[in-house]
C-alpha cells in the first residue's frame, strides 16, 4: 500500500468523533422517509430475512409498471446471471415524466437549470420537460433510431442532455454518455465500441467565462466511426461550428419541425432491457462499457434517492456532478425525476466567477439538499470560509459527499461552514457498476463518524473479506465485496461477457468484487481506503494507469512508461508518470510539456500527469514485471523503507529514481 494510503488510514483510525442525527423536521409532510434508528433496523431486518419481499415492495411503491413481474429476483453471481423483476414491463421516461402529469406535479419544476452565465436560468416544469422529450424522441425516430440502437451523447451540462437521455429511454434506445471533458480519441473509442448510430453534441462548452469548442472533437472522432449516420448539434455558444451536409443537423431546427408527431408513445420495455452504457476505467488498457438495464436500475436509483437524501416534494435538490458520470445519471436525472422531485442542474464550475458560486446558487434557489465531492470541498476550503459567509445557506437540510473517502478535515469544514454544525453529511460509497449508493448513512437515522461511509444500506450485503473470501475481523483491512445481488448492479460489460465475469465475479466466487479496500470497525462502520487495483482516483474520477501508460508510449519519444498515483492536497490523488525516452531523445522541459499535452489530447484533461519524471530505467523484477509498489513510494516522497527489493533485476535504479524525483511546484 502506498505511503499516501497508509497515512490516510492512520489519520482515520484516530477518528473518534461522533455526530448524532438531527431531530426529524416537524409536520407530517416532512416526516423523514426513514425516521430514526428503529425504523432503519426494522427495514434492515426485513431486507435480510426476505430480500425479495423487501425489494418487490420498494419497486412497487416507487415505480409504475405496465405489467407485473413473474419473479422479483433470479440471480446467481457465480455464473454470473442477474435478473430483476423478470417478465415485468415499464418505461423509464413514463416513470420520470408521464405519470407526473396526472399526479399533481404537472406544473412543478422538474429541472431548474443554472447556466454558466449568471442570467442564464431555465426552469422546465414536468409538462415542459415531457413535451421536449416527446419531440426529441420523435426526432430520433425520424433519424431511424430504433429500440436497442445506441445513441452517443457528448454534451455540456445543459437541459438538452437530460432531454436526450429521456428521449432515448422513451423509445428504448440505449444512451452512452461521454463526458464532454474527454478527448476526440476517447470519444472515438467509445463510439466504436458501442457502435452508436447517432451522436448528439453541442457546438461548444461554456466554462469559466470561456467557450471551448466541442463539435470539432466529434468531427475528429467521426473520421473513423462508420456506425454513425447522423449528428444532432445544440447551438449552445453560437460559435459557428462547421456542419457537415447530410450528416449534421441543428437541434433547434429539428425540434421546430411542426410536422413532428409529438405524441410519441412510450416503448414497452422489458425490465432487463438495456437502458444505458457508461464507460469507466479499469486496471486494463481499454475503458469498460458498464451496462445498466431498465427496471432494477430505476427502482434502485429512486429508492436510494428517496432514502439517502430524504427527498420530499417541496425540496430543491442539487447534485453538483456532471451528468457524464454515473453520479449525474442516477442522482441528477433518473432518481430525482422518477420521484417527481425538483433537480437543479448547473452548467458551470465552483470557482467562477468566484469561489462562492455554489453558495450563491444555494441561496438563489433555496437549495435544501446538496450533494458534492470531497475534492470540491477541499478546493473551496482552501479559498477560505469567508466565501461561505457571504450567503444565506439556511435552506440546507442535508449534505452529501461522493467520489472518494472524505478526509476528516474536509468533513469538519463541510459540517461547520456549510452545515453550520447541525446538518447530517451522508458520505455515500458506490461505483459506476453499482448503479446507486451502497454504503451510506441515512440522514435521520445514522450517527456519523467523519470519514466513514457508515453502514451498508438495508438489503445490501457489503462485507470486507480476506483474499480467501472469508470475512475480516474488526479493523482488519481487506477487499470490499457484495455478497448478495441488488437491483442496481451492472448487468454486463458491453460486448465482453468474459471481462464482465473476470473483473467482478471470478476472484471471490459468488460475490461482487468492488476493487476497493476497506475495513469495518468495532461498531460495524465501514472505512473505505481506496482502490486495490491499478486505478487512480483523480478528483473522484477513475483513471486506469494502463490507459495513461498506453497514451504515453504512443508518443514517438517514449520508450516505456509507468504511471502511479501520488497524494495530492486537492485532487486526492494525482497522476505521477515515470517515462523512459527512446534512445537519443533529449530530456527537455519542452518534451515534458509536449507529453502532458499529448495525454490530454489522447484521453482528456483529467488524465494529464501532474508529474513526469524522466527515468533511465524502471524497477523491474528479473522476470520483467514493474514493481509499482516502489514507484508509488517514491512518488509519495519516501526516501527509504522500500520493503523487499531483492527481487529487482537492478536494485540500483531505485536510488537513481529517488534522486530524479520531481517535486510538485
Ligand atoms: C470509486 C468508484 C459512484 C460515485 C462516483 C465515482 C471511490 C466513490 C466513495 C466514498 C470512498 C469512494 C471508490 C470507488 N469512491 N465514493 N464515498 N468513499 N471511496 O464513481 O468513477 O465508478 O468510481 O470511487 O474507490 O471504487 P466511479
Amino acid at each position: 500500500m502506498s505511503q499516501n494510503k497508509s497515512d490516510k488510514i492512520e489519520s482515520m483510525m484516530d477518528e473518534k468523533r461522533l455526530f448524532a442525527p438531527p431531530a426529524a423536521p416537524s409536520g407530517d409532510r416532512r416526516r423523514p422517509h426513514v425516521n430514526g434508528m428503529d425504523e432503519y433496523l426494522a427495514h434492515r431486518d426485513r431486507a435480510d430475512k426476505d430480500p425479495e419481499g423487501f425489494w418487490g415492495d420498494r419497486a412497487r411503491q416507487l415505480l409504475d409498471w405496465f405489467t407485473p413481474w413473474d419473479k422479483v429476483m433470479d440471480a446467481d453471481m457465480n455464473e454470473p446471471r442477474i435478473e430483476w423483476f423478470k417478465g415485468a414491463t415499464l418505461n423509464v421516461a413514463y416513470n420520470c415524466l408521464d405519470r407526473h402529469l396526472t399526479n399533481g406535479r404537472r406544473n412543478k419544476a422538474a429541472i431548474i437549470w443554472q447556466g454558466e452565465p449568471e442570467d442564464d436560468v431555465r426552469v422546465l416544469t414536468y409538462q415542459m420537460l415531457y413535451d421536449e422529450v416527446c419531440r426529441f424522441a420523435s426526432v430520433l425516430q425520424g433519424l431511424g433510431v430504433q429500440k436497442g440502437d445506441r445513441v452517443a451523447l457528448y454534451m455540456p451540462m445543459i437541459p438538452e442532455l437530460a432531454v436526450a437521455m429521456l428521449a432515448c429511454a422513451r423509445i428504448g434506445a440505449v444512451h452512452s454518455i461521454v463526458f464532454a471533458g474527454f478527448s476526440a480519441v476517447s470519444l472515438q473509442n467509445r463510439i466504436q465500441d458501442c457502435e452508436a448510430k447517432v451522436v448528439v453534441t453541442a457546438d461548444a462548452v461554456l466554462r469559466a467565462g470561456r467557450s471551448i469548442p466541442l463539435k470539432v472533437n466529434v468531427d475528429e472522432a467521426l473520421k473513423d466511426c462508420p456506425s454513425v449516420e447522423r449528428v444532432v448539434v445544440v447551438d449552445r455558444a453560437h460559435s459557428n461550428c462547421a456542419m457537415r451536409e447530410g450528416r449534421d443537423m441543428w437541434w433547434h431546427e429539428a425540434m421546430a419541425d411542426r410536422t413532428l408527431d409529438t405524441s410519441c408513445p412510450c416503448a414497452k420495455m422489458d425490465s432487463e432491457d438495456m437502458l444505458f452504457i457508461l464507460y469507466t476505467s479499469g486496471s486494463t488498457g481499454k475503458p469498460k462499457g458498464v451496462v445498466h438495464t431498465t427496471g432494477g436500475y430505476l427502482a434502485y436509483a429512486a429508492h436510494t434517492t428517496q432514502w439517502v437524501f430524504d427527498l420530499h416534494d417541496d425540496d430543491v435538490y442539487w447534485c453538483t456532478a456532471d451528468i457524464g458520470w454515473i453520479t449525474g445519471h442516477s442522482y441528477i436525472v433518473y432518481g430525482p425525476l422518477a420521484l417527481g422531485g425538483t433537480t437543479l442542474m448547473f452548467e458551470g464550475v465552483p470557482s467562477w466567477p468566484g469561489p462562492d458560486r455554489f453558495w450563491h446558487i444555494v441561496e438563489k434557489f433555496r437549495v435544501n439538499i446538496f450533494y458534492t465531492a470531497p475534492t470540491v470541498i477541499r478546493a473551496l476550503m482552501r479559498e477560505g470560509a469567508h466565501w461561505t459567509q457571504k450567503h444565506d445557506l439556511s435552506s440546507l437540510r442535508i449534505l452529501g459527499s461522493v467520489g472518494e473517502p472524505i478526509n476528516p478535515e474536509a468533513w469538519m469544514w463541510y459540517h461547520e461552514h456549510i452545515g453550520h454544525s447541525r446538518l447530517p453529511i451522508v458520505d455515500t460509497w458506490w461505483q459506476t457498476e453499482t448503479g446507486g449508493i451502497m454504503i451510506s448513512a441515512l440522514p435521520y437515522a445514522t450517527t456519523l463518524k467523519p470519514g466513514s461511509a457508515t453502514m451498508p444500506l438495508p438489503g445490501i450485503d457489503a462485507a470486507v473479506v480476506k483474499p480467501d473470501g472469508t470475512p475480516c475481523g474488526p479493523n482488519e483491512g481487506g477487499h470490499l465485496v457484495v455478497r448478495k445481488p441488488w437491483p442496481g448492479m451492472l448487468r454486463g460489460v458491453f460486448g465482453s461477457p468474459e471481462r464482465y465475469k473476470s473483473t467482478y465475479f471470478e476472484r471471490f466466487p459468488g460475490m461482487y468484487e468492488s476493487g476497493d479496500g476497506a475495513r469495518t470497525d468495532e461498531d460495524g462502520y465501514t472505512w473505505v481506503m481506496g482502490r486495490l487495483d491499478d486505478v487512480i482516483n483523480v478528483s473522484g474520477h477513475r483513471m486506469g494507469t494502463a490507459e495513461v501508460e498506453s497514451a504515453l508510449v504512443s508518443h514517438p519519444a517514449v520508450a516505456e512508461a509507468a504511471v502511479v498515483g501520488m497524494p495530492h492536497a486537492i485532487k486526492g490523488e494525482a497522476i505521477y508518470a515515470y517515462v523512459t525516452l527512446s534512445a537519443g531523445t533529449e530530456e527537455t522541459e519542452e518534451l515534458r510539456a509536449a507529453l502532458r499535452t499529448w495525454v490530454r489530447k489522447e484521453i482528456g484533461p483529467i488524465a494529464t500527469p501532474e508529474v513526469i519524471q524522466f527515468a533511465e530505467g524502471l524497477p523491474k523484477t528479473r522476470s520483467g514485471k514493474i514493481m509499482r509498489r516502489i514507484l508509488r513510494k517514491i512518488a509519495s516522497g519516501a526516501g527509504s523503507d522500500f520493503g523487499d527489493t531483492s527481487t529487482l533485476a537492478d536494485p540500483g535504479v531505485v536510488q537513481d529514481l529517488i534522486e530524479g524525483r520531481v517535486q510538485l511546484t
